[in-house]
């Protein structure tokens, strides 16, 4: 059956629908040798597909983990500066898989997988407002104000204005925070606009998932039962 090129490039895992749309425009894919155009459409099992010369996996298994990121691993492929990086964490498992989103480089937790290309599109799609659950060890202590402040939505210190979310104090100097987007340093920086210094942040929660008693640096595969969550086939 024909499909739009755009969902098979990103069914074989190989970047985002949105990405293999720029791949199309670029004029980098071919089908059965001919070059192809966005808007074109191929079959998957019949026509051959090729990005840059390269034809498109058969092989179709999709491969979703969560890894427990420890601290000082960055959330690339590869790292040009030879850090450590996520991706190698999880290099055992036999597919080539993507991160989905990111933790810097100095925050734990929480941290998907796949070769799915169209469930990351998803995953890391602003309009999803996909729920990600942080615990946070700051210095000073958050009060009501502060709690009103990110419940209206907060305004960076650079004058970026963000969703509203959730601030809930645990303790003295340690808070739970919800948000449902995913900008540069988001919770930091949040933190730092009502004068606090986060010093350990762990993601815990993103969307149905829960990082549970994953030892750090460990990855899992995810269970049918959370996979079908994701994909919106079952609901929470
Ligand atoms: N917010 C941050 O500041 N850092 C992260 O790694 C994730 C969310």
């Amino acid at each position: 059956m024909k499909e739009r090129l755009q969902k098979i490039i990103a069914a074989a895992g190989i970047c985002s629908r949105r990405a293999a749309e720029e791949l199309l425009r670029q004029g980098r894919v071919r089908v059965n040798g001919q070059s192809a155009a966005l808007g074109d459409q191929a079959d998957p099992e019949s026509d051959i597909v090729t990005v840059d010369g390269q034809p498109l996996r058969r092989d179709t298994r999709r491969v979703y983990l969560m890894l427990n990121k420890p601290r000082g691993y960055v959330t690339t492929l590869s790292d040009e500066r030879g850090r450590r990086t996520a991706a190698e964490l999880v290099s055992g498992c036999g597919a080539r898989v993507y991160p989905v989103g990111r933790l810097d480089m100095d925050s734990e937790g929480l941290l998907l997988f796949t070769n799915d290309g169209e469930l990351l599109h998803r995953l890391i799609s602003p309009k999803k407002e996909v729920a990600k659950v942080y615990y946070a060890r700051h210095e000073g202590q958050a009060n009501a104000d502060d709690i009103s402040a990110f419940a209206a939505g907060l305004t960076l210190r650079d004058g970026t204005v963000c969703l509203p979310a959730l601030l809930e104090p645990l303790g003295p100097g340690e808070s739970r925070i919800t948000v449902r987007e995913g900008k540069y340093h988001q919770v930091r920086r949040m933190m730092a606009s009502r004068n606090m210094t986060v010093t350990y942040l762990e993601r815990r929660q993103e969307g149905t998932l829960t990082l549970g008693d994953l030892p750090r640096g460990r990855p899992r595969e995810l269970t049918e039962g959370e996979i079908a969550l994701l994909e919106g086939k079952t609901q929470p």
